[in-house]
């Protein structure tokens, strides 16, 4: 527990995890959203103020320390250097943005008002992913040939009729952003920058109520000359499949599959051997179809570490603009099939 005051901008699914995490590491002393039920909801199971205005609540809040952006993708860099104009710090969901220009901004706002900015990409704390991580930076893949990334999602249309911005091009952005940045922040984080792409994409069954792709095929080359494939589609049937990475190195073959980079499928390295991981923490369960790993606490415990001068920024504005820019490069190399 720390003294840390918060407040929260966007009162919905993904705030519920931020209001309670918050809650055990600091305060929550006030929440916004536009709708003015969500926002009295939350005010009220966390004994916070409740605003429909940003503007309202960054000029009335001036004790508050940090703020949580958990709005609409579209919306990040919007209320991102607003916040930090005013004088706050920010943790900003995924994706940073929906354009690389956005990001930039952001950063540069941040380095204005010298504050800092968090951006949650919590799968780097899914217990595999922390394992592999840790063996690259060891060294003990020798150097990495090839990388494969396969997101096999299910999002039916009932997921995006239940939502108002969600398969909107200038609000979600694309699946690459909303499904499946978790996972191209990943490849960055673990494989490094991407040079080249190329790119294929459809949108097969989600004509009527997505602007953007439902599937895609990628492959890379990274600056490490690296290469690498990404598969990704919101078409598993009936439900989600897969997220894994599989990487290939000089000295060992890894692969983090399991439906949410959960799981330590396969590994064989030269000389050793991972030992048995800890059970990570659940997928985030929206009822009628799961998200990513819920490891919001270590998001948090990160924020908590760094304000109090112990820490390093778990992904900070630089690594949320890469992904950004990875995902950006891939869809203006695509070909678009529909
Ligand atoms: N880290 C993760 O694993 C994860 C999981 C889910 C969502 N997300 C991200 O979190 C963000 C929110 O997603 P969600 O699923 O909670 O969406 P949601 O639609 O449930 O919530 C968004 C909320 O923002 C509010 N809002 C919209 N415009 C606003 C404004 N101008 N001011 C204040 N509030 C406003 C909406 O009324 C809504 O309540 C998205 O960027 C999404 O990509 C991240």
């Amino acid at each position: 527990m720390s003294n840390l005051k918060f407040a929260l901008i966007g009162c919905g699914r993904i705030a519920e995890r931020h209001a309670e995490h918050i809650h055990n590491k600091g305060v929550l002393k006030a929440v916004c959203d536009i709708d003015s039920k969500k926002a009295a909801a939350f005010a009220e199971k966390y004994n916070a103020t409740a605003y429909t205005c940003i503007e309202e609540l960054l000029l009335k809040e001036k004790d508050v320390d940090v703020v949580s952006i958990c709005t609409p993708n579209g919306l990040h860099a919007e209320h991102t250097i607003k916040a930090l104009q005013s004088g706050f710090h920010v943790v900003c969901e995924k994706p940073m943005a929906i354009s690389v220009q956005d990001c930039g901004d952001m950063i540069q706002a941040a380095e204005k008002a010298n504050k800092r900015l968090f951006i949650v990409k919590q799968n780097r704390f899914n217990p595999p992913v922390v394992a592999v991580k840790k063996l690259i930076d060891e060294g003990r893949l020798g150097k990495i040939f090839s990388v494969q990334l396969n997101c096999f999602w299910n999002r039916n249309n009932e997921y995006y009729k239940g939502s108002d911005w969600k398969g909107s091009l200038s609000l979600d952005g694309g699946t690459l952003y909303t499904q499946f940045s978790h996972f191209v922040d990943l490849l960055y984080w673990m494989i490094g920058d991407v040079k080249e792409v190329h790119t294929f994409k459809n949108n097969f069954i989600h004509k009527d109520i997505v602007q953007f792709e439902d599937t895609g095929v990628v492959i890379l080359k990274f600056f490490n000359n690296a290469l690498g494939t990404i598969n990704f589609t919101i078409n598993s049937f009936g439900k989600n499949m897969e997220g894994s990475i599989t990487i290939f190195g000089e000295k060992g073959s890894v692969k983090i599959g399991g439906q949410y980079l959960n799981e330590l499928e396969y590994q064989k390295i030269d000389d050793y051997e991972i030992p048995v991981l800890p059970k990570g923490n659940p997928a985030n369960n929206y009822g009628q179809y799961f998200g990513s790993m819920s490891n919001h606490d270590k998001v948090y415990e990160n924020v908590v570490d760094v304000l109090q001068g112990q820490g390093v920024i778990a992904t900070n504005g630089f690594e949320g603009l890469k992904t950004v820019e990875i995902i950006d490069k891939i869809y203006e190399a695509s070909l678009k099939l529909y």
